[in-house]
């Protein structure tokens, strides 16, 4: 369904709610979950269970302005590859742990911070590492974030010949103006030889990050940045909405609040982008991407796979995700656990042969029917409860009042119940987050914790 609306409408409902990158999100981890219960969930994981891996490098070379990401500036190599090092411990440690070891793997992700801070070496250290502990699927899905400002040939070829066959170019705005003020200076020329290098090496599933309502941006500026992305032909496109978190992360405190567009601005900015990218054949999924219609991405989402998970939107296939590094996230049958936000203690852990969880939640079967709308919302933009109460063999009415929280939004057009099934206006998906507000337990209005929607 789309019905024009008003964006005032769409701004009266604007507030500070999760993203759902998790069901319960991490505000409510705690540390109940440690390396011992940790050590339980793993060892009793099924011999069978495909995994998909996450490996979380916290370095860049400097520091962006509006990053919301977990990660440290260094000048020096030394650190990373210290860290890199440790790292590779953790995953022996974790395979060793595993009952049988060689589980397979349907998906790696180096995320970050920036992982192309990796020199060649430490990057082949690493993917050795994972193939001599897991059995890595022949179609496995190896995807990398790259900062375009910190590769190389040498780098690009070292992917190729490790399998990386997905990359997420972090791009967010092409303009000087915009750049300068989230100190993120990066020329067009330089994100064209990066993508143009990787195509010359057949790494041709391209991802293009861009970030809508950051200072300094316009309408104008934006339906620029859609046609110099196009000249790039990426695969997928992430639209983020800026997450201004300033109280949670003091850097974002050196962006000029005054630069910042408005909620009004930043509604616009979002629907001429996503026109545009529509017009160009870009399929609109979720809250934030679009793939062309090839794309894996487009298919997960047509045969109803697609995923919800801490790197957003995933077509992983593996139903446990174990994170390694610092501040990673594991995501288990039995439940979500978090490593130390530490260096020094994550590497004391791992160095004495101990799992540097810190925290986590164990997931109760109320969590799980919660988390499986929730994901249903922040996919499709729709969920058929009758369908859920009859797999989880709930009376049908279970949700009802769940279900009173969405008549404001119904008599504003924003949302449509009819025979249990909700479905989110597509003129504005950011609504799904606070829909799925309403279906979280755990979610107590704080705007002391979350970024608002518009
Ligand atoms: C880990 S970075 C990508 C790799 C690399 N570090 C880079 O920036 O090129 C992940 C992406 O998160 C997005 N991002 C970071 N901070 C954000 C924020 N505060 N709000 C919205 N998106 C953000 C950016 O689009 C960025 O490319
Ligand atoms: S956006 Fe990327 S490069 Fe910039 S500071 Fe964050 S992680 Fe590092």
């Amino acid at each position: 369904m789309i019905n024009k609306i008003e964006d005032s409408v769409i701004l009266k409902h604007d507030a500070q709610v999760p993203r759902y990158t998790s069901y319960p999100t991490a505000p409510h981890f705690n540390s109940d979950v440690n390396g011992e219960v940790v050590f339980t969930w793993l060892k009793t994981l099924p011999e069978n269970e495909t995994l998909s891996l996450y490996i979380h490098i916290p370095f860049c070379n400097q520091l962006c302005w509006y990053c919301g990401c977990y990660t440290k500036v260094t000048s020096r190599y030394a650190p990373v590859e210290d860290y890199a090092h440790i790292v590779a411990r953790e995953i022996r440690l974790v395979a060793d742990l595993l009952d049988k070891k060689h589980h397979k793997v349907s998906h790696i992700h180096f995320g970050g911070g920036s992982p192309t801070i990796l020199l060649p070496d430490t990057f082949d250290y690493l993917m050795q590492t994972i193939r001599s502990e897991f059995e890595v699927n022949v179609d496995a899905e190896i995807a990398i974030e790259v900062d375009p400002r910190n590769v190389n040939e040498e780098k690009i070829a070292t992917y190729a010949k490790n399998g990386i066959n997905r990359v997420s170019i972090g791009v967010q705005d092409f303009n000087d103006e915009v750049q300068k003020a989230i100190n993120r200076e990066q020329s067009f020329d330089v994100v064209y030889d990066c993508v143009k290098l990787f195509r010359k090496y057949k790494i041709n599933d391209i991802n293009l990050d861009l970030i809508y309502g950051l200072p300094k941006q316009t309408p104008e500026g934006i339906r620029k940045n859609i046609d110099y992305a196009m000249l790039l032909k990426p695969s997928r496109i992430a639209l983020f909405a800026y997450a201004h978190v300033q109280w949670m992360k003091k850097h974002m405190r050196l962006i000029n609040e005054e630069d910042l567009p408005d909620g009004a601005s930043r509604l616009q900015m979002y629907r001429l982008a996503s026109e545009k990218l529509q017009q160009e054949g870009y399929f609109p999924i979720g809250l934030d991407h679009f793939a062309k219609k090839d794309d894996s991405m487009f298919l997960a989402f047509k045969d109803e796979k697609l995923k919800r998970n801490f790197q957003g939107y995933s077509t992983d296939t593996a139903s446990s995700v174990i994170g390694f590094g610092a501040s990673a996230i594991s995501y288990l049958p039995l439940g979500y656990s978090q490593n130390t936000l530490d260096f020094d203690e994550y590497k004391k852990n791992i160095l004495s042969e101990k799992l540097a969880v810190k925290k986590g939640i164990k997931i109760t079967q109320d969590d799980k029917i919660r988390k499986r709308i929730i994901d249903e919302l922040m996919c499709y933009l729709e969920v058929d409860l009758n369908q859920i109460c009859e797999s989880f063999n709930l009376e049908k009415n279970h949700f009802a009042t769940e279900l009173e929280g969405l008549e404001e939004l119904k008599k504003d057009g924003l949302v449509r119940v009819k025979n249990n099934v909700i479905k989110i206006n597509l003129i504005a998906p950011q609504i799904s987050r606070i829909v799925s507000s309403l279906f979280d337990k755990f979610f107590i209005s704080d705007s002391k914790k979350h970024s608002k929607i518009a």
